[in-house]
């Protein structure tokens, strides 16, 4: 089988961590995002991910070659020359999604949704209605930033499909993973098209779409809040599945994901809802809680972070406190004892006197 990541945008929302890397690319619980999809989508016999892409193919395609052979799957890279929107780069890559008759349908998904993907349940759910596509959806409390769904409940049938419609029409919404056959792909021209706004309401109107409620936890992670909570339905989720991968010790409170190469020093209390990356060095006496410290960052003594990121070989000084949906780029150097407070703090730059309110800071 094969699927088709969605991978173009230039994911503006969650700058500056993006100024550095495509968002595919920007780590969640220490991994590529889109690693947490491949890797899924190998595990249920996928052979062939097709990135659809339309900025740095690539950075992109030099990263994942390297996870092309640990993986043992094929990746290649489907680029457009403009944006094509959600459902054109599906008519750019006809010939790579069906290159046999075979009548095998593909998956399609968001790059930026994280879960505990139900690639398998689809395959079945997709085998055991007469549709031409089936879609996964999720309940959520501000249906309106989504594609909301309304379905038939005993059948799955999906009613009417609405992109951010305006007003409150229900609460399930578009989780942005499809399992669809091939006779999809008659339905889009090669021309920028929006699966949700056009393909999916003209597939429901003729009761061809399909939709299956997730049953655990859901996020799109493509903004730094949603990013925050999505680690901590993550880590409660791994939890559950395999514990082993979270870290144990008198300095570690809840669910808390530390790479094997990070060092922790001495006094320090970690977590909940915490992942640190390889290389990072914690020094003594700091404490972590609902955050991010990618790649070989530095957190020196006392200092204090909560609900925040910390972009790649960031320092952050002694005593120094980081919090409320502070998000530092790349190689931001937070001095000693400065205070930031929602601070958005773009690459390679210094902080030396404290963000008193959010701010993005250039
Ligand atoms: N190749 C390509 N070309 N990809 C694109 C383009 C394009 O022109 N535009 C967007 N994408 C990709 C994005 O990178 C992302 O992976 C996916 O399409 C969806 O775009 P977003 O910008 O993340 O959309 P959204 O989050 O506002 O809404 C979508 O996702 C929701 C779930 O998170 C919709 O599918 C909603 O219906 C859905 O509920
Ligand atoms: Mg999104």
């Amino acid at each position: 089988m094969k699927a088709l990541i969605l991978v173009g945008g230039f994911g503006t929302r969650l700058r500056p961590l993006t100024l550095s890397l495509p968002k595919p690319l920007v780590e969640f619980a220490n991994k590529p995002m889109i690693l947490h999809q491949i890797e899924a989508l190998k595990a249920i016999g996928v052979t062939e991910v097709i990135l659809a892409i339309n900025y740095q193919p690539e950075i992109m395609l030099s990263f994942l070659k390297e996870f092309e052979k640990k993986l043992d799957i094929k990746i290649t890279c489907s680029q457009e020359t403009e944006p094509l929107g959600t459902a054109g780069p599906l008519a750019l890559a006809r010939n790579k999604l069906i290159d046999d008759d075979s009548g095998k349908p593909f998956f399609v998904l968001n790059s930026d949704v994280i879960c505990d993907y139900p690639f398998k349940e689809m395959i079945d759910f997709h085998n055991s209605h007469a549709g031409e596509a089936s879609i996964v959806v999720t309940k959520v409390d501000e249906p309106s930033k989504y594609g909301v769904v309304i379905i038939e409940e005993t059948t799955g049938k999906v009613e009417k499909f609405m992109e951010k419609p305006k007003i409150f029409v229900g609460n399930k919404i578009n989780a942005g993973i499809y399992l669809l056959s091939p006779s999809v792909l008659n339905r889009i021209g090669l021309r920028p098209t929006s699966i949700e706004k056009e393909v999916f309401p003209s597939i429901a109107a003729e009761n061809k779409l399909y939709a299956m409620v997730l049953p655990g936890f859901w996020m799109d992670i493509g903004q730094p809040k949603d990013y925050i909570t999505g680690l901590r339905l993550y880590l409660d989720s791994l939890r559950k599945k395999s514990s082993s991968k979270l870290a144990v010790g008198s300095h570690i409170v809840g669910n808390v994901l530390v790479d094997e190469s990070a060092v922790i020093g001495n006094g320090c209390l970690i977590g909940p809802d915490v992942a640190i990356g390889p290389g990072c060095v914690i020094e003594s006496g700091v404490r972590l809680s609902c955050c991010t410290v990618m790649r070989g960052v530095r957190i020196q003594k006392h200092a204090c972070i909560s609900g925040s990121i910390i972009g790649w070989h960031s320092i952050v000084g002694r005593w120094a406190r980081v919090e409320n949906l502070s998000i530092l780029g790349e190689d931001v150097h937070v001095g000693d004892e400065v205070y930031s407070n929602g601070g958005v703090v773009l690459p390679h730059k210094e902080i030396k006197s404290s963000i008193l309110k959010p701010e993005i800071v250039m």
